[in-house]
C-alpha cells in the first residue's frame, strides 16, 4: 500500500483518491470487524513468563459448512515501550515475570503506531508511541504443531497496522488451519530515521519486526504453534520488509519461509539512498521540528524530546515532499537503508554479490496493473481512460521513471521494448502501467528470485491478473491493482461483516489462494498440505520457478500457469540498463564521453 507515486500533483492525487474512495470507506468506519466476542469462556494461554487471557471470535463457515472459531490474543507487548530515552533506539525485549501473578488481559487490540490518517486504511483505536504489540489468531481446534504465518503489513513504512479492521486475519487462520500473527512496528521517522552514522544507523522498524519474530520463537509453542515452521509474509512495504529479513544475517533462524507480495527491497521504491541524502533528511526533519543540526548526537537528543505528534506530522510532510525536492531516485523517504548491520550493503548489491543470508523457500509475485492507482489522478474521465503522448511524458517525469532512463539512448531502448509504433497517436495508459509495474515490481522480483536460487529451497512466482469486483482501492476498470491480492488471501468475503463481497467464482479463487498460501507455510510447497501428501496433479498445480524454467501461476479465475513472465522487459531493466549505466560511468571516468545527467541514473 505504498502511496505509489510521490508527485508534484500530490494534491490532485489526494483529492481524487479521497473523492473516489472516501465514500466507499465511510461505512467501514462504523463496523469494527475484529472483535466479535462470543459468550464462550475466555481462553487462557500459559507461557513460561505469563498467562494471557484471550477472546473468542465468531467465525465464518468453513469449506465443509462447519462454523469454527478463533481464539485471539490481542495487543501482546513484545518490546518495552520505545518512548523517552528508548525513542530512536533498538527495541528492548519485554520480559514478563508474573507467570504466577495476575493474568494479562489480551482481549482487545493494543495501541497502533503513530501515523497520519489514511483513508484507505482506516485505523481505528488508539495511536500511541507505546505500540510494539502483536496479535495471535489461533484456529479452534488448533492442529498439532500448527504452522505459523507472521504478517508484516504494508503502508509505505508510514501508515498501517498489524490487525486491519477492514481485513480481519481470522478467516485465513480458519481456512488455512494456521496460526496467524500480526505485529505493529514503528513507522515514519520513528521507525526509519537514520542519521547515516552510528548515532541512529536506521532500520528500527525492521528491528521491531525481528523482535516480534523472536517473541514468536520463544512463545508460539504455548499457543500450539511450531517455531520451526514460521512463514513471514507481507505486502508492499511489508513485502520489502520480508525481503530484508531474507537478506539479513540478523534474522537467521527466526523464520523458515517467506512470501513477498508486491514489494522487494531491490525495487527502486525501497531502500538505497546514499548516506549524504539520509543525513540530510534527518537534518531536514530536525529543522521542521525546531532541532537544529549541530552534530548527529545533539540532533537526536533534541528529537527525543519533541512531541510525538509533531514528529509524525513532520515525518509525513517529508514523505510527501522529499523525493521532489531532494531525491535523485524514486525511493520513498522513510524506508530501510544500508546501515552496515541489518543490511550490510544496498540490497541490489547484496543480491548481485550473492549475499542472500537466509536460504529459505520463497514465494513472490505482483499484479498486472499495480500502477492503476496513481494514474487515476491524470485521467480526465476515469470511465474512458486515455493518456496521450504529452501526458505520458509528464507521468514519466512525475513517477521519476525518466530518471532511470535519462540517457536518450536508454529512452530509445525503452521505447523499443514498450512501444510498437511511436509515430502513431495512441493511448499510453497501458504503456505506462506496464513500464511502471515492470520497473518497480515485476523485474526487481524476478531479479530477487534469480539471485536467491539455491539447491535446498523452492521458489514460486505468481502474477495476479484478476481484478476483484470489490477491493481496497476499488479502482474502476479491470486490471489487478496494488493491494488487490489482500481480499483474496485474507478471505474477506467469508467474514460475516466484510464490505468486500466477491462473486461466487471469486470466492472460489480466494479459497484457492488461501490454500496455496497456507500450504506453502506448512510444507514450502503450495501444492501440498503435508509432507506425506502427493502434490495436486490437476491444472491447479503451481510449478516451481527456476532460472532455467521460470514458471509462474497466473492468479486468475482460471489459475493457469505461464512461463518467462515479462522476459524481454526484465532483460531491459535488469541486464541492459545496468550495463548502460556502467558504460556511462566508465565514460565519465575516462573522459570525453561524459553525458549529462549521469548522476540521475
Ligand atoms: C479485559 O479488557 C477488556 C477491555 O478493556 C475489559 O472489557 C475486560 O473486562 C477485561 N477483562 C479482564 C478479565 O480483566
Ligand atoms: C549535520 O550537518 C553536517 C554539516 O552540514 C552534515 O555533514 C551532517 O551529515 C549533518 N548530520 C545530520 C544527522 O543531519
Ligand atoms: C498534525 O496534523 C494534523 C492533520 O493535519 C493536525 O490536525 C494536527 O493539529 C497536527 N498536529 C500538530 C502538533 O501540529
Ligand atoms: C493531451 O491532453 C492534454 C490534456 O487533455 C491536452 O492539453 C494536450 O493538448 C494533449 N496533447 C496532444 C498531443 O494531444
Ligand atoms: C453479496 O453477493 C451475493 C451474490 O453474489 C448477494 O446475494 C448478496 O446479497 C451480496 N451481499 C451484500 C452485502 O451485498
Ligand atoms: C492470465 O490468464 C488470463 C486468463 O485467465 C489471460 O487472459 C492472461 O493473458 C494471462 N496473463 C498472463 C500474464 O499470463
Amino acid at each position: 500500500m505504498t502511496r505509489n507515486m510521490p508527485s508534484i500533483n500530490m494534491e490532485n492525487i489526494h483529492h481524487s483518491m479521497k473523492s473516489s474512495f472516501l465514500s466507499c470507506f465511510n461505512f467501514f468506519l462504523i463496523s469494527l470487524l475484529l472483535t466479535h466476542p462470543s459468550t464462550s469462556a475466555n481462553p487462557v494461554i500459559e507461557t513460561e513468563q505469563a498467562r494471557f487471557i484471550g477472546t473468542v471470535l465468531d467465525l465464518p463457515v468453513d469449506e465443509q459448512g462447519l462454523a469454527r472459531s478463533v481464539h485471539a490474543y490481542l495487543g501482546i507487548p513484545y518490546a518495552e515501550p520505545p518512548v523517552g530515552d528508548l525513542r530512536f533506539r533498538q527495541p528492548v525485549a519485554k520480559i514478563w515475570s508474573n507467570a504466577a501473578g495476575e493474568p494479562i488481559n489480551a482481549t482487545s487490540l493494543g495501541n497502533r503506531c503513530p501515523q497520519v490518517y489514511n483513508p484507505y486504511f482506516p485505523v481505528l483505536g488508539n495511536y500511541d508511541e507505546d505500540c510494539l504489540n502483536l496479535d495471535v489468531y489461533v484456529p479452534v481446534p488448533v492442529p498439532d504443531k500448527a504452522a505459523v504465518m507472521f504478517w508484516i503489513h504494508g503502508g509505505a513504512f508510514v501508515v498501517g497496522t498489524g490487525s486491519m479492521e477492514i481485513l480481519p486475519l481470522s478467516p485465513l487462520a480458519v481456512f488455512g488451519d494456521v496460526i496467524v500473527v500480526a505485529a505493529n512496528y514503528r513507522l515514519g521517522a520513528l521507525g526509519f530515521l537514520s542519521t547515516g552514522d552510528d548515532e541512529v544507523p536506521g532500520n528500527l522498524g525492521l528491528y521491531d519486526q525481528r523482535q516480534a519474530l523472536k517473541w514468536v520463537q520463544d512463545n508460539i509453542q504455548a499457543f500450539g504453534g511450531d517455531p520451526s515452521r514460521v512463514t513471514i509474509f507481507g505486502t508492499s512495504a511489508g513485502g520489502a520488509s520480508v525481503s530484508c529479513h531474507v537478506l539479513s544475517p540478523l534474522s537467521s533462524g527466526l523464520f523458515s519461509r517467506a512470501i513477498m507480495q508486491s514489494g522487494v527491497a531491490s525495487s527502486p521504491f525501497f531502500t538505497g539512498t546514499d548516506r549524504s541524502h539520509i543525513a540530510k533528511r534527518a537534518s531536514n526533519l530536525g529543522k521542521l521540528v525546531g532541532c537544529v543540526n549541530d552534530t548527529s548526537k545533539r540532533l537526536v537528543e533534541c528529537l527525543r524530546n519533541v512531541h510525538v505528534e509533531d514528529l509524525v506530522n513532520a515525518s509525513a510532510m517529508i514523505h510527501e515532499t522529499w523525493v521532489l525536492s531532494n531525491g535523485p531516485s524514486i525511493n520513498i523517504p522513510w524506508s530501510p537503508v544500508n546501515d552496515g548491520h541489518f543490511l550490510s550493503k544496498d540490497p541490489t548489491t547484496m543480491l548481485k554479490e550473492g549475499l542472500v543470508n537466509n536460504k529459505v523457500d520463497l514465494m513472490a509475485g505482483q499484479h498486472s496493473h499495480e500502477a492503476m492507482l496513481p494514474i487515476m489522478a491524470f485521467l480526465k474521465d476515469p470511465s474512458e481512460p486515455y493518456i496521450n503522448a504529452t501526458i505520458f511524458e509528464t507521468i514519466l517525469t512525475i513517477s521519476k521513471t525518466n530518471q532511470a532512463i535519462a540517457q536518450p539512448i536508454i529512452r530509445q531502448a525503452m521505447n523499443l521494448v514498450y512501444i510498437d509504433d511511436i509515430t502513431k497517436e495512441q493511448n499510453y495508459l497501458n504503456t505506462f502501467i506496464q513500464i511502471h509495474g515492470d520497473h518497480v515490481y515485476v523485474c526487481p522480483t524476478d531479479a530477487f528470485l534469480r539471485a536467491s536460487e539455491n539447491a535446498d529451497s523452492n521458489m514460486y512466482l505468481y502474477h495476479l491478473t484478476h481484478h476483484p469486483s470489490a477491493s481496497i482501492f476499488n479502482t474502476p476498470w479491470s486490471g489487478a491493482c496494488h493491494a488487490d491480492e489482500l481480499v483474496f488471501i485474507f478471505g474477506a468475503h467469508f467474514h460475516p461483516e466484510s464490505p468486500f463481497n466477491l462473486t461466487e467464482e471469486e470466492a472460489k479463487m480466494s479459497m484457492q489462494m488461501m490454500k496455496f498460501w497456507s500450504n506453502f507455510a506448512k510444507t514450502g510447497n503450495p501444492n501440498k498440505e503435508s509432507e506425506a501428501e502427493e502434490e495436486i496433479s490437476s491444472d491447479l498445480r503451481w510449478p516451481k520457478f527456476t532460472s532455467s524454467n521460470p514458471s509462474y501461476k497466473n492468479m486468475s479465475l482460471l489459475m493457469n500457469n505461464g512461463r518467462a513472465l515479462k522476459a524481454k522487459e526484465c532483460r531491459f531493466w535488469n541486464n541492459y540498463l545496468p550495463t548502460f549505466k556502467s558504460f556511462f560511468d566508465d565514460s565519465a571516468i575516462h573522459g570525453p564521453n561524459k553525458m549529462n545527467g549521469k548522476d540521475e541514473l
